[in-house]
């Protein structure tokens, strides 16, 4: 049995145990969260064992298992060099830090001791993303020239928020989410599938704004931009435009246009969503792509799908099991500690261009990430 250990357990980790019940061979061995009551009712429902300390949870860590930082985005740093400084690999929510230098700080302490460092989101090894992978590296759609990438998420400063909960009745942190912003909390979604797909991006030339203020209670501080459009270009693939926003409607698409057609998912958070094909054509003297796209499946079994919960249909536990086979096996982790370092870079170049950034060049790397073996 491999062992993991929780540190949070508000509205995502939830999603996490309904993940980890389709996931066999691994146990949680402790759980932590500042907030006692929340800490109480989390067990209670999931019958985990409860710890006193975040120090008394990474005492009793065996060394061959791993931590799952599924705290608030504020306290990720803390947090993470917490366990790596225990000498334990860590599995953190995203982002990986709230700034540079501090995600810097973690890729070297982690470097420095030998230890694993990656960064959700994991749906890149998820079968839709490894899907679309498959087809990229056959050339279905030909020479990839061009994506666009939307996590839209339709106008929530309306929305019912107050009363999300989760199945153990977390309210879903929405001055948090407001804080943070849409682009640190969900651009990782689909950069996450290009850099493994493409590997490294050079330059990012982005904007982002808040253009909905007084989301809620305006005493609750400076919010994040709620909007950002950033195009991305890769050191080897297609030029892409991402977009993110809690404004415009709900679109989740993703659309890779080659030199023979058009590949294309319409949910972010769906493992199971359809990868489709639409050739391009030209009949008569029109050209168009074929109006009935052919769906992509892969050949063998892939992984364990969750059903869907709010939002998601997500396996939350594809990265941990992804990490403690790596450690099992002796091998690296498909989510590497570079790939959380440059993911987290590009990120906050898009987070944080405003209306005046300009052409931003990364300074992290990263190399494409191999595919999961199901799907080579
Ligand atoms: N809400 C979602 O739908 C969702 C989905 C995917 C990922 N995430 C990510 O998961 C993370 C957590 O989000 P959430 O929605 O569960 O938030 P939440 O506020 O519901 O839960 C976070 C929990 O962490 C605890 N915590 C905060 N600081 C701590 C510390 N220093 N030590 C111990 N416990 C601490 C809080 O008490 C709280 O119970 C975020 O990084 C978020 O981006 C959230």
């Amino acid at each position: 049995m491999k062992q993991i250990s929780l540190i949070g357990c508000g509205f995502v980790a939830d999603l996490y145990m309904r993940s980890l019940a389709v996931m066999p061979g691994i146990r949680v061995c402790g759980v932590y969260d500042q907030d006692s009551a929340r800490l109480a009712t989390f067990c209670r429902h999931w019958k985990l064992p409860a710890k006193a300390s975040l120090d008394a949870v990474l005492a009793d860590q065996p060394r061959d298992g791993i931590v799952l930082n599924l705290t608030n985005p504020a306290a990720h740093y803390a947090i993470n060099r917490a366990c790596l400084m225990a000498g334990l690999s860590v599995y953190s929510e995203k982002p990986l830090a709230m700034d540079l230098g501090q995600a810097r700080a973690l890729h070297a302490l982690a470097a420095d001791r030998g230890l694993m460092l990656a960064s959700a989101p994991c749906s890149v090894l998820g079968e839709a993303a490894q899907t679309l992978g498959h087809a990229l590296r056959h050339g279905i759609a030909g020479t990839p020239r061009l994506v666009y990438a939307e996590l839209d998420d339709g106008f929530i400063p309306q929305a019912a928020y107050r009363k999300w909960l989760s199945e153990t009745g977390a309210p879903w942190p929405y001055v948090d989410e407001f804080r943070v912003g849409c682009t640190l909390e969900h651009a990782g979604y689909y950069l996450g599938w290009l850099i493994a797909w493409f590997g490294s991006v050079r330059t990012v030339v982005a904007a982002s704004a808040e253009v909905v203020p007084r989301k809620c209670d305006a005493a609750e501080g400076v919010m994040a931009p709620d909007f950002s459009v950033a195009t991305l270009f890769f050191e080897n693939g297609p030029v892409t435009r991402l977009t993110c926003s809690i404004v415009a409607p709900h679109n989740h698409q993703i659309r890779i246009t080659g030199d023979a057609g058009v590949l294309s998912v319409d949910a972010a958070w769906d493992n199971a969503a359809r990868v489709r094909f639409a050739r391009r054509l030209t009949l008569r003297r029109r050209l168009l792509e074929h109006p009935f796209p052919r769906r992509l499946r892969l050949k063998g079994p892939t992984h364990p799908k969750v059903g869907r919960w709010g939002a998601a249909a997500m396996n939350f536990m594809l990265g941990p099991a992804e990490m403690l086979d790596a450690q099992s096996e002796g091998r690296p982790c498909r989510l590497s500690n570079d790939m959380a370092l440059h993911l987290t870079e590009v990120t906050l170049a898009i987070q944080n261009a405003g209306d005046h950034a300009g052409a931003q060049a990364m300074t992290t790397r990263c190399d494409p990430m191999e595919p999961m073996p199901w799907a080579k």
